[in-house]
C-alpha cells in the first residue's frame, strides 16, 4: 500500500505520522511546494521508526509527482489554513486553485487512487477535486464528519465525566457553522443522550461543536491538526482494511436526502473501493430543515467556485 499526502504542513504531517504508527502503508510520500519541508518532515518521521517500531518508509519530495506514482490513496491537505477572524469560506480563492492543480498532477500518476480531501472550505474543495480528478464520485470524498463528531463526542464525555470511547454520535451537513449535530442519534453505551443530559446542556454542546474549529483557531492562531490528522487516519484505516465502516464523511449526493450534485456530510459505508453506500437515516422536520440550510450554504459557496471558472 502506497499513500501520498499532499501538503506537509500541520495536518498532512500529522496524518502521515499516525498512518505510519498504525502500519497502514508500506510507503508514504509527502509532497509540498515549499522546498525541503516535506523532505525534512519525512526524514524526521522516518527516524522515529526504530524508536516507535514501524516499517513504513516515509519519503518527502518538493513538487515531484513522479515519486507518487502508483499510490492507492491520495490525501489532499495542501492550501492555506484559517487565521483568527477568518471563516473556512474565506479560503476558497487560494485553495481552489491549489486543490485543482495538485489533484490533476496526482491523478496523472495514480489514476486508480481514492482521494481524501481535507483542504477547506471542505465541501466545495471536495467538489473541486472531484471535477479535477475526473473519477467516479465514490472514489473522491472529504474528511470532516469524523472530526466534527469527535469534537462533539469529546464534549459529551467531558460533561458526563465518562470515557469518550463509549459515546456514539452522528453529524450531518457541511463542515462549517451550519453543520448538523444530531442529538437524537447520540448515545452513551446505548443510553440515549436525552436520558443523561437536559436540553440546555445538549444545546450548549451542539453550539460548542459548531464553534469547535473556530475556538481552536482563536487559541492557536491557525487551525487544528491533531484531531484532523487522526480523523483522516481513521478513514485510511477503513479503506486499507476494507472495514466497511459507517461514519459521516463528505460524500457526493445523487438524490439521497433529496439533494443532488453536491458534496455534503452524510453517513456512508467506507471500504477499499471508497464510498460503498450513502446511508439515508430518518430525519424529523427540524433536522431536515437544518440539513437543507446547510446544503444551501454549501451551494452558495459553490457559486463562488463556478465564478472562478477553473473547470
Ligand atoms: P499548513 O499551512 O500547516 O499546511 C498546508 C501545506 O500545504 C503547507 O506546507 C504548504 O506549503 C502546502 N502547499 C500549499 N500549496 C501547495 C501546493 N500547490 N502543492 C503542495 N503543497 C502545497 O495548513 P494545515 O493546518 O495543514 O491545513 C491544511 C488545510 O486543511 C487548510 O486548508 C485547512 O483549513 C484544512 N483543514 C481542514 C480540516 C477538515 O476538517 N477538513 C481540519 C483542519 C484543517
Ligand atoms: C477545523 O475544523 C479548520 O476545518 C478545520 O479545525
Amino acid at each position: 500500500m502506497k499513500i501520498t499526502v499532499i501538503g506537509a504542513g500541520n495536518v498532512g504531517a500529522t496524518c502521515a505520522n499516525i498512518i505510519a504508527h498504525k502500519a497502514l502503508a508500506n510507503q508514504i510520500v509527502l509532497v509540498d511546494v515549499k522546498p525541503g519541508l516535506a523532505e525534512g518532515k519525512a526524514l524526521d518521521m522516518w527516524q522515529t521508526a526504530p524508536v516507535n517500531i514501524f516499517d513504513t518508509r516515509i519519503i518527502g519530495v518538493t513538487n515531484d509527482y513522479v515519486a507518487t506514482k502508483g499510490s492507492e490513496i491520495i490525501i489532499i491537505t495542501s492550501g492555506v489554513p484559517r487565521k483568527p477572524g477568518m471563516s473556512r469560506d474565506d479560503l476558497i480563492a487560494t485553495n481552489a486553485k491549489i486543490v485543482k492543480e495538485v489533484t490533476e498532477k496526482a491523478v496523472r500518476y495514480s489514476p486508480d487512487a481514492v482521494i481524501i480531501v481535507v483542504s477547506n472550505p471542505l465541501d466545495v474543495m471536495t467538489y473541486a477535486a472531484y471535477l479535477a480528478a475526473n473519477k467516479h464520485h465514490s472514489k473522491v470524498f472529504g474528511m470532516a464528519g469524523i472530526l466534527d463528531a469527535a469534537r462533539y463526542k469529546s464534549f459529551v464525555a467531558e460533561i458526563l465525566d465518562t470515557s469518550p470511547r463509549d459515546v456514539q454520535a452522528l453529524l450531518l451537513g457541511g463542515h462549517g457553522d451550519t453543520m448538523v449535530p444530531l442529538p437524537r442519534y447520540t448515545s452513551v453505551s446505548g443510553i440515549p443522550i436525552s436520558q443523561l443530559l437536559n436540553q440546555d446542556e445538549i444545546d450548549r454542546i451542539v453550539e460548542k461543536t459548531r464553534q469547535g474549529g473556530g475556538d481552536l483557531v482563536k487559541l492557536i492562531g491557525t487551525s487544528a491538526w491533531y484531531a484532523p490528522g487522526a480523523a483522516v487516519a481513521l478513514m485510511v484505516e477503513a479503506i486499507v482494511h476494507d472495514q466497511h465502516r459507517i461514519f459521516s464523511i463528505c460524500a457526493y449526493l445523487n438524490g439521497e436526502y433529496g439533494l443532488s450534485d453536491i458534496y455534503l456530510g452524510v453517513p456512508v459505508k467506507l471500504g477499499r473501493k471508497g464510498v460503498e453506500e450513502v446511508i439515508e437515516i430518518e430525519l424529523d422536520k427540524d433536522e431536515k430543515k437544518l440539513l437543507n440550510d446547510s446544503a444551501n450554504a454549501v451551494r452558495d459557496l459553490m457559486k463562488t467556485l463556478d465564478e472562478m471558472k477553473l473547470f
